[in-house]
């Protein structure tokens, strides 16, 4: 007899988005009912491989008879829920948290979509004065000074945080972090189960770090990547990407991306080859992926120097 594999049935949801009357499976988010849809919704905390977390608070929607918005994120749909995605209250939302992380964090390196959002929702960061530095770690970076705003209107001297350079795989530039958790989850329960990096330090002072605030090489990280994989804004990146940076022939418009399969060994994770003039510049995996879900190990993520022999084109 042949075994028939069925599916979980699910009981379909009926709710509107936006005035329109759409079906979706128990269980989804609102915001898989708007992608479903083929609405635009911001995320930066978000990820299809990753428990939501509900830290940007971007992706808020309004929804009817709710007092407050809701991230649509990480809100279960309800039978005859009405959505509502473009309403002033949501737009002025979006529009808010743009633009205090905007004004806080360096997003210039940030993934294409987040500024097409910033222009569609009119941000404009300069209003909140000049960029205030991220969260300092102790010593002082002179090289980057700048200005911190007080809970009472203030601002004190303090100081950025240096990228952080400390082994040959990968950099950690929390200039550019906006705190969404997304390497936290992937260093811990969602993926890797390593917990090297955590949450240090409270209000102003939160920053993402290593146990003791330890160099990588002397903390529990084994170079899986997988947070890279996940930060939406360019903090955590590949030590061969941050030197193309650095050097000005980063070139992201020319880039192809060639899936493939690890040969490392048996288990058959695809590998997505990123290639800017001829040279493998990353490694990633899609995030549907059903043997990676996007995250891989520090072989598939790190070792490709074997298959290109050439030095970096000039
Ligand atoms: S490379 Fe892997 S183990 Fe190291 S901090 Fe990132 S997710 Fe954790
Ligand atoms: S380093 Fe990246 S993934 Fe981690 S909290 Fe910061 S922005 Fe998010
Ligand atoms: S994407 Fe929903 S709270 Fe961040």
């Amino acid at each position: 007899m042949t075994a028939v594999m069925l599916g979980t049935i699910r009981r379909m949801v009926t709710l509107t988005l936006d005035g329109v009357e759409v079906r979706v499976p128990e269980g989804s988010t609102i915001l898989d009912a708007l992608r479903a849809q083929g609405t635009d919704t911001p995320t930066l905390c978000w990820a299809p491989n990753l428990t939501p977390v509900n830290a940007c608070r971007v992706c808020m929607v309004e929804v009817t008879g709710s007092r407050v918005l809701v991230p649509s994120c990480a809100r279960a749909v309800e039978d005859g829920m009405e959505v509502h995605t473009d309403s002033e209250k949501v737009q002025h939302s979006r529009k808010m948290v743009l633009e205090l992380l905007a004004s806080s964090v360096d997003l210039s390196q940030t993934d294409p979509d987040v500024h097409r959002w910033m222009t569609k929702y009119g941000v404009d960061a300069t209003r909140y004065g000049p960029p205030a530095p991220p969260a300092a770690e102790g010593e002082r970076d002179t090289r980057h000074p700048g200005h911190h705003h007080a809970p009472d209107g203030s601002t004190a001297e303090t100081v950025a945080q240096p990228v952080k350079e400390d082994n040959d795989l990968y950099v950690r530039d929390y200039g550019r972090c906006i705190m969404c958790y997304k390497c936290v989850k992937a260093c811990g329960t969602d993926a890797q189960y390593t917990f090297a990096i955590s949450a240090a330090g409270r209000g102003f002072d939160t920053r993402i770090a290593t146990e003791y605030n330890t160099e990588l090489p002397d903390s529990a990280c084994v170079y899986c990547g997988n947070c890279i994989g996940v930060c939406p804004t360019g903090a955590l990146k590949s030590v061969a990407e941050h030197e193309l940076r650095e050097a000005g022939k980063w070139d992201e418009e020319n880039e192809t991306v060639t899936t493939t399969i690890c040969s490392f060994c048996g288990v058959g994770c695809n590998l997505e080859l990123h290639v800017q003039h001829n040279t493998i510049v990353n490694v990633t995996s899609p995030s549907d992926h059903s043997v990676t879900h996007g995250h891989l190990c520090i072989k598939g993520r790190f070792g490709f120097q074997h298959v290109q022999n050439l030095p970096p084109s000039e």
